[in-house]
């Protein structure tokens, strides 16, 4: 395994901004006495917080990257509510969340606007963390793998041409939040299928992350598989300690594994 291993917490909307800094200075100390050199560290706040998280990790020298959990594709205009890329490039965001499950079926995001976010943000620097994932009866109706299959596509099509790589996360829908972790053959089994899915220049360097549920107690092991590169991880990460333990169990797997 040579891609270095990426940990993206996402806040979804948990904490204002006094207590992302909290949270976030929290995260810091408990780094300083845990392995963490073998994996890149990000924090997806909510965007209110992001200034004062990425000023903390500033000031401090924390080794984390600010991203973000949502960006509108266009450029500025008349769209009441909305943040741009370049907003986010200027707040030092370096990750974005694409197309996360919860934005494609609580806000209807579309597979076109999903693609369209992803451009916008390689336009702006930004690597986008394109979110992909089947339900529970695309998974027992045995249709997961060209469910997930035809939702990257979609999204690598628009893409063609644009310079910057991008991070691919699968996160099965059933297992966002519920416990109910996948096994390590289903993930072996997707993450193969994502990775044969990207373009031939992509696929040796992209990450590949897994998210849905993942906690101290199976990290470990997923991380071990040949084609997961790292995790995006919702409920743990919301507390320092099972964060920063997840983050140093991936680190150790990695330098055993180099
Ligand atoms: P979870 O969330 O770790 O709480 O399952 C993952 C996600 O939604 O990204």
């Amino acid at each position: 395994m040579n891609r270095r291993p990426l940990i993206i917490a996402n806040w979804k909307m948990h904490f204002d901004f006094v207590e992302a800094i909290h949270l976030v200075q929290q995260i810091g100390v408990l780094l300083r006495s845990k392995s963490h050199d073998n994996v890149d560290i990000v924090v997806a706040p909510p965007f209110v917080d992001i200034r004062s998280v990425a000023s903390v990790i500033e000031a401090d020298r924390l080794p984390l990257a600010v991203g973000a959990q949502h960006v509108n594709a266009l450029e500025s205009g008349a769209y009441t509510g909305e943040v741009s890329a370049s907003m986010l490039r200027r707040l030092m965001v370096k990750f974005v969340l694409v197309g996360h499950s919860e934005r494609r079926t609580l806000f209807s995001m579309t597979g076109d606007i999903v693609a369209e976010t992803a451009a916008a943000c390689l336009r702006h620097g930004i690597t986008p963390v394109v979110c992909v994932g089947e339900n529970s009866d695309e998974r027992e109706g045995g249709t997961h793998r060209e469910f997930v299959e035809q939702q990257l596509t979609e999204t690598l099509r628009f893409l063609e041409g644009l310079a910057g790589s991008i991070v691919v996360a699968y996160e099965p829908l059933w297992a966002i939040g519920t416990g109910k972790v996948a096994s390590t053959g289903e993930v072996d089994e997707m993450s193969k299928l994502i990775r044969a899915t990207l373009a031939q220049h992509q696929r040796g360097e992209s990450h590949i992350l897994y998210g849905g549920s993942v906690k101290t107690d199976n990290a470990a092991e997923l991380i071990t598989i040949a084609d997961i590169d790292g995790f995006l991880i919702g409920g743990a990460s919301l507390k320092a300690e099972s964060f920063v333990e997840i983050v140093s169990q991936s680190s150790d797997c990695y330098g055993k594994k180099r």
